[in-house]
């Protein structure tokens, strides 16, 4: 068992949605947290803040403390992916759905369009019908390999009035990590259509072996200039409810229209102890990260090998990112959505299909951060309401 595995019993001692939400006999694979212990400089950080009760208004590095995660986000970028930004450019914020919210409103009109491909996070959808613009959906086409990118259909669903990309990189749900030519044709039509980027990179930290993230910002200058990139600490280092993430403006220009509408103090700035967290998982947390990339590769194939041993009837591409595998239950043709299924036949909690694409009630997302006992629960409890479902069926025929 690695160190940073926690068991059932803390896991359900805490308070947190992942392991309340849906009771004490569920074993949940929902939302996108792991069952892992911190790293150890994130700890050491928010405890020393406890222990020196340094709760005042905060200053680092001679200045408002949310300029250091600007910094910290451009060490770590460069680090990373070799990609060397202007930490002035960096804009913290509490969230990134805030950090997708403020873009929308700043860059396009009620009525105009948004291109996001789904299936797709939640929330983007929430954002677009929110702030009253229109969807452009481009389904990602299921290929043999994985999911791709249908540009014919891309291109014929921009409008005159599409404004921008919602571009999600790596993405959530299929865990694609897209290669350069296909963001070149992506950043290619942006240029022609005058489209403004927004790149949600959080699961960038989260690749693995084999693929590369390249920052969408990183293709050209020209299309740094139309590019907000958005990310955060909290997926890949487990801390989304301390609340820290940053916007990064390519340009200065783009920054400045960003703000004609949305004034700076009305994002309001992280709190100090998500601040000194994301700091420390940036600067320090890597060791850490590396062990759990480890461990979900091989959950990620451990996976692999259950679904097509003991899950007839449904299949999925081994993520390229992410520590979600995107399930398609269709095979099982289930008399219901495959969330509901799942939950209400083996008590095991996931994502639903339809929350990532309305024509998508037969998907499943399932959240693989966990320790391997976990996990195996996971599938033999799945499996079991398989064969249950099996031996009816064939009862009753
Ligand atoms: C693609 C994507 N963007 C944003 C978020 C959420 O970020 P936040 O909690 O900072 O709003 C998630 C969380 O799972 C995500 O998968």
């Amino acid at each position: 068992m690695a160190g940073f595995e926690l068991d059932m019993t803390f896991l359900r001692s805490r308070r947190h949605a992942k392991w309340t939400m849906f009771g004490a006999e569920a074993i949940p694979a929902w939302v996108a947290e792991m069952d892992f212990a911190l790293a150890l400089p994130i700890r050491r950080a928010i405890a020393e803040l406890s222990d020196r009760m340094d709760f005042g208004y905060p200053l680092r590095e001679g200045g408002v403390a949310e300029n250091a995660v600007g910094t910290a986000f451009a060490r770590r970028m460069k680090s990373r992916f070799g990609w060397e930004i202007d930490p002035q450019l960096v804009q913290p914020v509490a969230e990134l759905v805030q950090g997708t919210f403020a873009p929308i409103m700043a860059f396009s009109d009620p009525g105009d369009g948004i291109v996001l491909h789904t299936p797709a996070y939640p929330p983007f959808y929430e954002a677009i019908s929110t702030l009253g613009r229109t969807l452009v959906a481009n389904r990602l086409r299921d290929g043999a390999r994985r999911f791709e990118i249908d540009f014919d259909a891309l291109e014929a669903a921009i409008g005159p009035r599409t404004r921008m990309i919602l571009l999600c990189n790596p993405q959530n749900p299929t865990g694609r990590v897209f290669e350069p030519a296909e963001l070149a044709r992506i950043a290619a039509i942006a240029l022609a259509r005058d489209l403004v980027v927004v790149s949600d990179e959080i699961h960038s930290d989260l690749v693995f072996p084999g693929h590369r993230h390249i920052p969408f910002a990183t293709l050209s200058p020209e299309i740094a200039a139309r590019t907000v990139t958005i990310s955060s600490a909290t997926k890949s280092f487990n801390i989304p409810g301390l609340r820290c993430a940053v916007m990064h403006f390519g340009t200065q220009a783009l920054r400045d229209r960003f703000h004609e509408r949305i004034p700076r103090r009305l994002l309001g700035a992280p709190a100090i102890v998500g601040i000194d967290a994301t700091i420390a998982a940036w600067d320090e947390g890597q060791p850490w990260l590396d062990e759990v990339m480890d461990h979900l590769a091989a959950n990620r194939d451990h996976l692999v090998l259950r679904v097509a041993r003991d899950l007839p009837g449904v299949s999925f591409h081994p993520p390229e990112a992410t520590y979600m595998a995107w399930l398609d239950c269709s095979g099982l043709k289930l008399d219901r959505p495959a969330q509901r299924f799942f939950l209400e036949e083996a008590k095991v909690a996931m994502s639903a299909g339809e929350t990532f694409d309305p024509a998508a009630p037969h998907f499943l997302r399932l959240n693989f951060a966990t320790s391997r006992s976990i996990l195996d629960e996971i599938i033999d409890r799945m499996a079991a309401a398989v064969r249950r479902r099996g031996r009816m069926g064939a009862a009753a025929s």
